[in-house]
């Protein structure tokens, strides 16, 4: 057990470090999300141009679609520092208090998972965002008293896979709020042939299109296939990934022909088979596969939603026809 979480750990580690690697650090180098792109380039040049902060970001989307990894290009673009902190990590106001005190005029303070910040903590926030001030409460009970302390000018840049959590007060303050969308195949391909070159493994053109077709219009997943397709291809000796490796490889891995991985399709066959094909709630549906409902919700379900496979009606998830069709079975009632 021990030399199993050792062993993940290890490969966590190792993913970041070719995560970092292969991260664009420039909006040129950013594939995609074009109007994203186009609007945040324009607000950071007349935001440099004013010699005034950029309006606070609000990102928002699936994971792996690149919202870090903008943060990271806005601050850049910018030329300024970028502090990070995550909303879960926040737990007292002077931990915000602390992270706020080390920021210098301009700077991008990146919160990640800001839906999971405690309310209580928004409120010092609030403040802190339009007039960048800090009001705190120093002292216990008897001998408490309110401080206020002036901040310099900063940028939050939240980024959230769940933009319907955060409060509207908080939602409200943020000048510039925009939706990642799952990237397309071009798109994705040319991700892949980024990476191909940063990491020296040459990929053939239909193989980075086949790995991209399996990647659920995910930047994250495509990288993360990427590096598996190369070990197959390395042992091979090959001097460059194939179609052949790639399908193998994929196929190996138990990624269907659309990207789905195992948990799509026990997600998929527990409604077909164990509720006739939905409605089902989302925590009956949960417990039948042994998934967290936030897990469902954030990662699995909004690639089925927007693959056509599963909908969602007031009653609960329903499978379509369609995911009938990809997974080969006849729809009952129909035959
Ligand atoms: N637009 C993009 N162009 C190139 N690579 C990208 C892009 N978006 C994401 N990536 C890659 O995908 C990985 C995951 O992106 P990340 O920013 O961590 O996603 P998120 O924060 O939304 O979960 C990054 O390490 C990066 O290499
Ligand atoms: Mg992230």
């Amino acid at each position: 057990m021990e030399q199993e979480s050792i062993i993940k750990n290890y490969e966590l580690e190792e993913d970041n470090i070719i995560d970092n690697t292969i991260r664009p650090e420039t909006i040129e180098e950013y594939i995609g999300q074009n109007d994203v792109k186009e609007n945040i380039r324009v607000f950071v040049e007349a935001a440099k141009m004013r010699n005034e902060p950029l309006d606070h970001v609000l990102l928002y989307g699936p994971p792996g679609l690149g919202k870090t990894t903008l943060a990271f290009i806005i601050a850049h673009e910018l030329g300024t520092n970028i502090k990070t902190a995550s909303g879960p990590s926040i737990e007292k106001s002077g931990d915000l208090a602390a992270i706020l005190s080390t920021l210098e005029p301009g700077d991008v303070l990146f919160i990640d998972e800001i839906h999971r910040m405690p309310r209580y903590i928004e409120e010092i926030l609030y403040p802190a965002m339009e007039d960048f001030s800090l009001d705190i409460i120093i002292g216990s009970d008897g001998n408490s008293r309110n401080i206020k302390i002036d901040l310099p000018p900063f940028t939050l840049v939240g980024a959230t896979t769940r933009a319907g959590d955060l409060s509207s007060p908080l939602r409200d303050r943020f000048g510039i709020v925009s939706k990642l969308q799952y990237y397309t195949i071009e798109e994705l391909s040319d991700i892949i042939n980024r990476t191909s070159r940063v990491l020296n493994m040459p990929i053939t053109e239909e193989a980075s299109i086949e790995l991209a077709k399996r990647s659920r219009g995910t930047p994250r997943i495509a990288n993360r296939l990427f590096k598996r397709v190369r070990d197959f291809a390395m042992v091979k000796k090959l001097e460059e990934i194939d179609l052949n490796t790639t399908d193998e490889a994929l196929n190996r891995l138990k990624i269907d022909k659309m990207g789905l991985d195992n948990t799509d399709h026990e997600l998929l066959l527990a409604i077909i088979n164990k509720f006739n094909g939905g409605p089902v709630g989302i925590e009956a549906l949960s417990s039948s596969i042994g998934e967290e409902v936030t897990t469902i919700e954030d990662v699995y379900e909004p690639f089925l939603l927007q693959a056509g496979l599963l909908k969602r009606t007031s009653r609960g998830r329903v499978v379509t026809d369609k995911a009938y069709e990809v997974l080969g079975l006849a729809k009952r009632g129909k035959e």
